[in-house]
């Protein structure tokens, strides 16, 4: 039995769900498990196939990696100051849950779905309107940089708080991504937790999937053992950032 199909199985039972000891601090999401995805333990690893060491990343620069599915991007980030803790949140229809905090020696490592829960603006190959902002730029979406920005229609996210929405149209945080870094220094993502659009993303892009991925199935494709992580520069051809 893996992972997932223990968090079916406890979710049916109507107990709080068991998931992974380190993402968990007690209350953490809905009862029913809805809200926190496990899937495949996948290491980042760079271009060549080496893993990505915490402690190696740049401080405020935009990583991309596909996850959980192949086509599926989430940004990773090391911020400059340590995140909160246990944050609670709250998905657009209501369902509550806690963002524990970010990883790390400082808790400053974080990674989010990089799919905007407005209207699903996410970086590709081509082109990006969702990354972060640093601190030291500024952004028409908030009143200042540090934040997480999609130009799309100007939504803004709180990094260092569950990547809760800040201002515009977004009506829900983006989905965390759930990492562990090991005694090794090295990271792992392990689960989902939030709201996704996975569903709805799915829907809108079938072209886009077949352009940049062999087509719909194979862009569903769980992501498996190693998942390629880069920087946004490298992974797509025109940041657009208002
Ligand atoms: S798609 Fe991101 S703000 Fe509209």
């Amino acid at each position: 039995m893996n992972r997932r199909n223990f968090l079916k199985v406890a979710g049916a039972t109507g107990a709080l769900i068991a998931v992974s000891p380190s993402a968990i601090n007690g209350k953490l999401h809905a009862s029913n498990g809805g809200l926190y995805s496990t899937y495949e333990r996948v290491q980042l690893v760079d271009a060549s196939g080496a893993p990505i060491k915490a402690s190696a990343l740049k401080k405020e620069t935009n990583y991309v990696f596909n996850y959980p599915y192949a086509s599926t991007p989430a940004i990773l980030l090391d911020l400059d100051t340590p995140t909160a803790q246990n944050v609670s949140l709250k998905s657009e229809d209501g369902e509550e849950y806690i963002w524990k905090s970010g990883v790390g020696a400082k808790r400053t490592i974080v990674a989010y779905t990089a799919i905007c829960s407005h209207q699903l603006a996410h970086p590709t190959p081509n082109d990006s309107f969702l990354q972060y902002c640093q601190k030291d730029k500024t952004t028409m979406a908030f009143k200042h940089g540090g934040v997480m920005v999609c130009s799309s229609h100007l939504s803004s996210f709180d990094v260092s708080k569950g990547c809760k929405n800040l201002s515009g149209p977004a009506g829900q945080p983006l989905a965390s991504v759930i990492l562990e870094v090991a005694e090794d220094d090295t990271i792992w993502a392990v689960a989902v937790l939030g709201a996704d659009k996975f569903h709805e993303y799915f829907k809108a892009f079938k072209p886009e999937f077949k352009m940049f991925y062999g087509g719909k199935r194979k862009a569903k494709e769980l992501v498996k053992e190693s998942a390629l992580t880069v920087t946004l520069s490298e992974y797509t051809k025109e940041i657009i950032q208002y």
